[in-house]
């Protein structure tokens, strides 16, 4: 009889109390996940191309440890040789990058007051960052003037303002990740499920700011197409990149079903894009992306200051200018990859969490056809 008493209070304690506990929160709390459109929870390798390397970090470097914290995008100054990029703590920050990574030279630049994501160089030698909390900044080429340019759209303020790309005319094109969730409280906005991203563009000589396309999932990375007819841009938890044709609008799939969730998307200027992804798809990440309840127990438990989604099997993927699968460089212990950039022959990849910039030299070690 005791060892019944001992294991039927056991069970109470361990199974019974914790699923009642569970069953009261989940039916009082509010928060109320969306079911995601049924072409995005469709998966396939269709989206793998067959040159892979899966290994991105074996032979990889690391620039600027413990002196980068989350360096999310980066921007490549051809004529100063500079790579300028955005840190956690505020910081603009710019390296200059030397033959051994360990001569590199990180410099505190700017500090914006908020978290620097996007950057692009403006036509007049600015710097245009697209700051999560502050919205869209213009800091001058000099350092010494950092100005607002906009922060909200249509009377709906920006919250997570979140890349940025100027075309050869001047005008930015940028994005809201989220109107409702801020930098720190992103993964709600991916567990809710609900679009609250924008597509916008600033013009310089007007001062307006323009909502291209609201409704997006997760609006994140966005780049401009070499011949300056359409943005390319990723919404993150659909797993798609579109394409938005400047003139009159039109909007195509350019890539979708990827293998990983993509954040920024950059153009190398010799005929591929290359877009990041933080996490591939994992089979939680699945089922969570399927069922809304799971977002609602992840997200009441994300609450408690879990980290419940483990985030895996990072990486970077190339396509060519219609979205073609080219070559995909991934590392399954590898997570949080927000941004890859070809600088000649390496790959410089970013990060939303490690507090260093990935380069990979890309001809000692290239995806190779794992089909052959
Ligand atoms: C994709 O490829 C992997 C590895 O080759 C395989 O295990 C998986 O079943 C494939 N998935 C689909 C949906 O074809
Ligand atoms: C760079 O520094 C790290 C840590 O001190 C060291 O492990 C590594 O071997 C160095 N790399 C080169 C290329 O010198
Ligand atoms: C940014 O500010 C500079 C002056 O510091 C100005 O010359 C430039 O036109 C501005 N750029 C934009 C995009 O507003």
């Amino acid at each position: 009889m005791p060892a019944l008493i001992f294991s039927s209070r056991f069970l109470f304690f361990t199974v019974t109390l914790p699923l009642l506990v569970s069953i009261a929160l989940y039916r009082l709390d509010t928060f109320d996940p969306a079911h995601h459109p049924a072409d995005s929870l469709v998966y396939s390798n269709a989206s793998i191309p067959p040159l892979i390397n899966d290994k991105l970090l074996t032979g990889a470097e690391f620039i600027g440890v413990g002196l980068l914290n989350s360096p999310e995008d980066i921007a490549y100054h051809v004529d100063s040789g500079l790579i300028y990029t955005g840190c956690v703590d505020g910081w603009v920050k710019r390296v200059k990058v030397a033959e051994s990574v360990n001569d590199s030279v990180v410099e505190d630049w700017v500090n914006t007051g908020g978290r620097p994501l996007g950057i692009a160089f403006g036509i007049h030698g600015e710097v245009i960052v697209a700051d999560a909390y502050k919205g869209l900044l213009n800091i001058s080429g000099d350092g010494k003037k950092t100005e607002l340019l906009t922060d909200e759209a249509d009377g709906v303020r920006f919250k997570l303002t979140d890349a940025v790309v100027v075309a050869d005319n001047g005008v930015l094109y940028f994005t809201d990740g989220s109107y409702k969730y801020n930098v720190h409280q992103f993964i709600f906005d991916i567990l809710e499920g609900k679009p609250y991203g924008r597509l916008l563009s600033f013009d310089p000589t007007t001062r307006l700011t323009r909502v291209l396309l609201s409704g997006l999932y997760f609006a994140n990375g966005v780049s401009m197409s070499p011949d300056q007819t359409h943005l390319v841009f990723c919404e993150t938890p659909i797993r798609k990149c579109s394409k938005y044709y400047i003139n009159g609008g039109r909007v195509e799939v350019f890539i979708q079903g990827l293998p990983g969730y993509p954040d920024n998307i950059r153009y190398d200027g010799d005929g591929h894009y290359w877009i990041a992804m933080p996490s591939g798809v994992t089979t939680l990440w699945k089922l969570a992306m399927k069922y809304p309840f799971l977002r609602k127990i992840t997200a009441i438990v994300a609450k408690y200051g879990y980290e419940p989604m483990f985030m895996e099997n990072a990486g970077v993927m190339k396509v060519d200018l219609e979205g073609n699968p080219i070559a995909y460089y991934h590392d399954q212990t590898l997570s949080h990859i927000t941004t890859g950039v070809k600088i000649g022959n390496y790959l410089y990849c970013g990060s939303l969490s490690h507090s260093r910039i990935i380069r990979l030299d890309l001809l000692k070690y290239p995806a190779q056809n794992k089909k052959l």
